[in-house]
């Protein structure tokens, strides 16, 4: 949560830059193989845990468990990586103002009947004379998601967990096909 408020700190003296096609499109098949490992990673656990002791049990790994492969894959990959949301679950979660406009670009796309799988972003911005370039790329919500993040499917043990993790969770009343969030990615060059 620090470091999001120091990037959110430098983000706001930050210029953007005229895009430059070439090179962009290298960093963005960087990003997506990146997001690849990350997304299949959480995925793994998470499958794991619902197998082992259903989504009460998946709750306390993705709460322990999805921060520290967040760390982890960055580290490895040399990107910063992040997940965020309009509606965040965790606190540590909540939109960077540039975030925020992306994913409601992401919801207009959709509106206008883009698929969610597609939906992307990327630029480059200036922060303290270094070049950022910065990628976003939405998370559809699938069925196995509505356990945790799901309206009414959502069971009573798993609701009163989550309170108890989460007093401020906004992550809750999605539908099968929603955006749910999206993935945050950004790497100095
Ligand atoms: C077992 C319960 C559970 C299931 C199932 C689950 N999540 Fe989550 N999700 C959580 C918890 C707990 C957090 C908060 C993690 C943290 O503290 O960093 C979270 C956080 C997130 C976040 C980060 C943004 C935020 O709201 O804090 C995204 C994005 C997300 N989940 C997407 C998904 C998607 C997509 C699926 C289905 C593939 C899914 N989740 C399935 C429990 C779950």
């Amino acid at each position: 949560m620090k470091t999001r408020f120091i990037v959110s700190a430098l983000l706001a003296t930050s210029i953007a830059l005229p895009a430059m096609a070439a090179d962009n499109q290298e960093m963005v098949m960087e990003a997506r193989k990146v997001i690849k490992q990350f997304a299949t990673q959480l995925k793994s656990e998470l499958k794991a845990a619902m197998k082992e002791g259903g989504p009460v049990n998946a709750i306390s790994v993705c709460n322990e468990k999805a921060p520290e492969i967040t760390e982890q894959v960055s580290t490895s990959s040399g990107w910063t990586v992040a997940r965020t949301s309009l509606k965040p679950r965790s606190t540590a979660n909540v939109p960077l103002p540039w975030e925020r406009k992306v994913m409601e670009e992401f919801e207009a796309r959709k509106a206008a009947g883009a698929d969610p799988k597609t939906l992307d972003y990327s630029d480059v911005v200036e922060e303290n004379g270094k070049k950022v370039f910065r990628y976003m790329k939405a998370i559809p919500t699938a069925k196995v998601c509505l356990n945790c993040h799901g309206g009414e499917q959502v069971k009573p043990e798993v609701e009163m967990r989550l309170k108890s993790l989460y007093p401020s969770d906004r992550a809750r009343g999605f539908k099968e096909g929603d955006i749910r969030g999206a993935f945050v990615l950004k790497k100095t060059f």
